[in-house]
């Protein structure tokens, strides 16, 4: 998160919480679901106690932010901005293809930056936070195009 400017989950839960309850209540191959899954601390314990998990979060920038999860940590600014604005532009993440792949920008994430970016420029005053999206807008345009 640090390298692309993005802000994490402000209430992350500490991953030892959801690993007692999983380990209690739940066998490997069990079925985990948090519906309201910020960061997905839940879905990433699930996944490495070799449950399957199904994670529901209302804000698509805290789902979309919560794949750096489970990307290598060795990948490039571009790639993460990459699979971050593809999630937000709606686009499915198939991790596996996303790695073997040439991790070609999609036209649908490109499309979202512009447009967020433009919304952003046309705003007489920024808050803090939009200040701080326009910048990581900034730099993905600067990678994608
Ligand atoms: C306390 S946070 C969860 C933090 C999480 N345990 C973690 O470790 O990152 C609660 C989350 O529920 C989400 N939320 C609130 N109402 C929701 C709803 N109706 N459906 C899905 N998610 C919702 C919020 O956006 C927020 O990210």
């Amino acid at each position: 998160m640090q390298k692309t400017g993005l802000k994490g989950h402000p209430a992350r839960f500490p991953a030892k919480l959801p690993e007692f309850f999983i380990k209690y209540l739940t066998d490997k191959g069990d079925l985990v679901v948090d519906i309201f899954s910020g960061s997905n601390t839940t879905g990433y314990v699930a996944e490495s106690l070799k449950r399957k998990w199904i994670s529901i979060e209302l804000d698509p920038y805290y789902a979309a932010i919560s794949s750096f999860r489970f990307l290598p940590n060795n990948l490039s600014e571009k790639d993460l901005l990459n699979a971050y604005f593809s999630i937000l532009a709606g686009k499915e993440l198939k991790i596996m293809d996303f790695l073997m792949n040439t991790r070609e920008v999609p036209r649908e994430a490109k499309d979202f930056v512009l447009s967020e970016k433009l919304a952003l420029d046309n705003r007489d005053k920024l808050k803090k936070a939009e200040k701080s999206k326009l910048q990581v807008l900034e730099k993905a345009a600067s990678f994608f195009f």
